[in-house]
């Protein structure tokens, strides 16, 4: 079997992509970023250039600078890139974000409502009613379409076009996306469906899954300082015993107390995500008490690590979401986000 067989659950459209396809993306953060360079590489030769949007612009201009002006172009105004593109991707920090820029959007399909099929992508984790608001107002406009596309995968998962995409939504729509985002920004699309709201509800659970594992990582390496056992046997152990990728490179994050979020996931959007994954428990009265415990554990570090910014004191901006250690650390009366002579130095 080909790659594009193994990757994309989807036949290749029976309407070729038409080259004239034009593309736009709206937030370029630590994940939009990468996502929208490797659309723009991924572009046909002859493709228009990828039409690109951020509220702080520098990003915008940077990522036009790294790939040349034949392949990515800055929007003047969110109005102008819906008007423009065929293919609208977002990559937002939250639901509020999100729900304002679809409100935009509403307005610039009401002044000049769409002639030709127009398909919205929306890329960030929010909570999946978000996703049947948004879905109600666009599909409100002619020839309009909404796709729930959320990723999984860290910013460097992104910068390699290695995340895992999952897609739900209007059929034909989702097989033409499927086929725009894999290989050029993923690795493999997953498909959930028509009810646009599936890929969200298993994005939540999938970094349900990924919090749970932090969660537990952090009591077993303060388990080990304790102990005096030291935090690398117990490295050891999980990369000999449970050798899961994302497991690994958690576990070497905290080991290492490299906890600098600036390039990884921030702590405010990990609790955004545990948030939201405390209200999917409540809305199916399906209790998960793990995501509780590592919600409150954030809310510690996150509590600590303002102390320490406030006071000068932090070597961190942001803190990556897998400082939730700190919660443990602290309440073993351990140093929240040093871990001293105990820290594991990584080879590379
Ligand atoms: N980081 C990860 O590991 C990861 C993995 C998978 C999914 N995600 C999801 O992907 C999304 C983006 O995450 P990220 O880590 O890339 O976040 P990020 O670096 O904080 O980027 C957030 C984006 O939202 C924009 N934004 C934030 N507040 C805004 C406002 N009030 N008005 C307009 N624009 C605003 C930012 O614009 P500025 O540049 O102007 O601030 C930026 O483009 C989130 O939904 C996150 O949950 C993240």
């Amino acid at each position: 079997m080909s790659q594009a067989t193994n990757t994309i659950p989807f036949s290749r459209p029976t309407t070729p992509t038409p080259p004239g396809l034009q593309i736009g993306f709206v937030g370029l953060g630590s994940m939009g970023y990468f996502m929208a360079r490797n659309l723009a590489k991924g572009r046909p030769a002859d493709a228009a250039p990828l039409l690109v949007y951020n509220r702080t612009a520098s990003k915008a201009e940077r990522l036009v600078q790294e790939v040349g002006a034949g392949s990515a172009k800055m929007a003047v105004s969110l109005e102008q890139l819906v008007n423009a593109c065929d293919v609208v991707v977002t990559n937002l920090a939250n639901d509020v974000v999100v729900e304002l820029y679809y409100g935009e959007f509403a307005k610039a399909l009401k002044a000049a409502p769409p002639t030709k099929p127009k398909i919205f992508v929306e890329a960030s984790t929010v909570y999946p009613t978000v996703i049947s608001t948004i879905h109600k107002v666009i599909t409100s406009f002619p020839n309009c379409h909404l796709v729930g596309s959320p990723v999984f995968g860290r910013p460097p998962m992104a910068d390699a076009a290695k995340l895992i995409v999952v897609l739900s939504g209007d059929y034909h729509s989702r097989k033409q996306i499927a086929h725009l985002l894999v290989p050029a920004m993923g690795r493999k699309a997953m498909d959930l469906g028509d009810d646009v709201t599936k890929a969200h509800t298993l994005k939540l659970i999938g970094n349900s899954m990924i919090l749970g594992m932090m969660e537990l990582v952090g009591e077993v390496f303060t388990l080990g300082q304790k102990s005096g056992v030291g935090q690398k046997p117990v490295l050891d152990l999980i990369k000999d015993l449970m050798p899961a990728p994302p497991l690994v490179k958690y576990a070497e994050i905290m080991a290492s107390d490299s906890f600098d979020g600036s390039d990884g996931f921030s702590m405010d959007g990990g609790i955004k995500d545990a948030n939201h994954m405390r209200r999917l428990a409540n809305d199916l009265n399906a209790p998960a008490p793990m995501i509780d415990i590592a919600h409150q554990h954030m809310l510690t570090t996150r509590a600590l690590h303002g102390a320490q910014k406030a006071a000068g004191m932090s070597k961190y901006d942001v803190v990556d979401w897998s400082a939730l250690i700190a919660g443990s650390r602290a309440a073993a009366g351990l140093d929240p986000f040093d871990s001293g002579d105990y820290r594991v130095e990584l080879e590379n």
